[in-house]
């Protein structure tokens, strides 16, 4: 393998910029050449195409977002796309691609495989929605901004005595709402993974209130059907608790990664590499415990997504 191409695709996640980097240097060192796709697989159908360099990766690994830009590509699912992206492949003789990128990143990696392309996947995404590896990068950063928003929510709603409903982002999965709730000492966490009890949310608030507590942190994963306005509103009406609502949107896919994000892109970037040196593609990284994992791409995106029921039964105790 001599020519390889990297892309980031989908959604933005801190520590892009580190796997960026360790495929990039890590390929060099190993007597490859690199090439970046900017805009994820839409820079790729426009030839977006740009060789790195050792330097060119330099000072990036601190930075969130990505130096290669991002877009998602509905192009890239059409036919007429799809070829294009393939004679671009050729015509800069890239031999092997690697992507960055969430579920439908890794979906279109595993389309560039049955294509007969060598592909392989990281798992970028703040959502940490990918079946089969424990964690993706961008969602330990993306907690720990969750973390430091309720520290900053809880200092105003305490003075003022209220609740806060505090939604945060992940698409159809629970995970960043489990975390930072569990870690920001959450009284109630809701996730798409299961039903909204309002009693039951209700009932919480009010066993706190009966023994004197005036504020409550209730933290909604986006997928959840139900309007965190909506919510805080039925809970005020409830409980006679006066409750705000507070989307906290983007400010979570931005910032510097943290030490685990940094480590996963550099060690998950550098298997990629590995994979790549005799030619293997049609893999996806991932970790599973401390270990850095690859496993067959079709594969991987069957594996059904589990998630963690104790989290919320430990913060439900914890926070009585
Ligand atoms: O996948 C990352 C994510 O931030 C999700 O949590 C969110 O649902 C979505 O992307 C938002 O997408 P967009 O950037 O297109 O608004």
């Amino acid at each position: 393998m001599k020519k390889i191409g990297v892309l980031t695709s989908g959604g933005d996640a801190p520590g892009m910029n580190a796997a960026v980097r360790a495929v990039t240097r890590g390929a060099i060192y190993n007597g490859m050449e690199v090439y970046g796709i900017a805009r994820g697989y839409e820079g790729l159908i426009y030839g977006e195409i740009r060789p790195l360099s050792i330097s060119s990766v330099g000072d990036i690994i601190h930075r969130g977002g990505t130096m290669l830009k991002t877009d998602r590509s509905p192009d890239f699912m059409t036919p007429a796309g799809f070829q294009r992206a393939l004679n671009m492949l050729e015509s800069f003789g890239l031999e092997a691609v690697v992507t960055i990128g969430g579920d439908g990143t890794m979906r279109g990696a595993l389309e560039l495989t049955k294509a007969g392309v060598t592909t392989v996947g990281l798992p970028g995404t703040i959502d940490n929605d990918l079946a089969y590896t424990d964690f993706t990068i961008g969602f330990d950063t993306a907690v720990n901004t969750v973390l430091s928003a309720i520290s900053n929510i809880r200092d105003t709603s305490s003075s003022h005595g209220r609740s806060t409903v505090i939604e945060v982002m992940g698409r159809d999965c629970g995970d960043i709402a489990l975390y930072a709730g569990l870690c920001g000492g959450a009284d109630v966490i809701l996730i798409p993974e299961e039903e909204v009890d309002i009693n039951a949310v209700c009932r919480k608030v009010m066993e706190g209130k009966n023994r004197g507590k005036t504020s409550n942190i209730i933290v909604v994963a986006e997928g959840v059907d139900a309007d965190s306005q909506e919510l805080a509103k039925d809970v005020t009406e409830r409980t006679g608790l006066e409750t705000r609502a507070v989307v906290l949107g983007y400010i979570q896919r931005g910032g510097s990664p943290t030490a685990k994000d940094r480590m996963l892109a550099s060690r998950m970037g550098y298997r990629a590499v590995e994979l790549l040196m005799p030619g293997g593609g049609g893999r996806a990284v991932g970790v599973r415990g401390e270990e850095i994992i690859d496993m067959d791409l079709a594969e991987a995106l069957a594996m059904k997504r589990r998630y963690d029921r104790s989290i919320i039964e430990l913060a439900d105790v914890l926070s009585r």
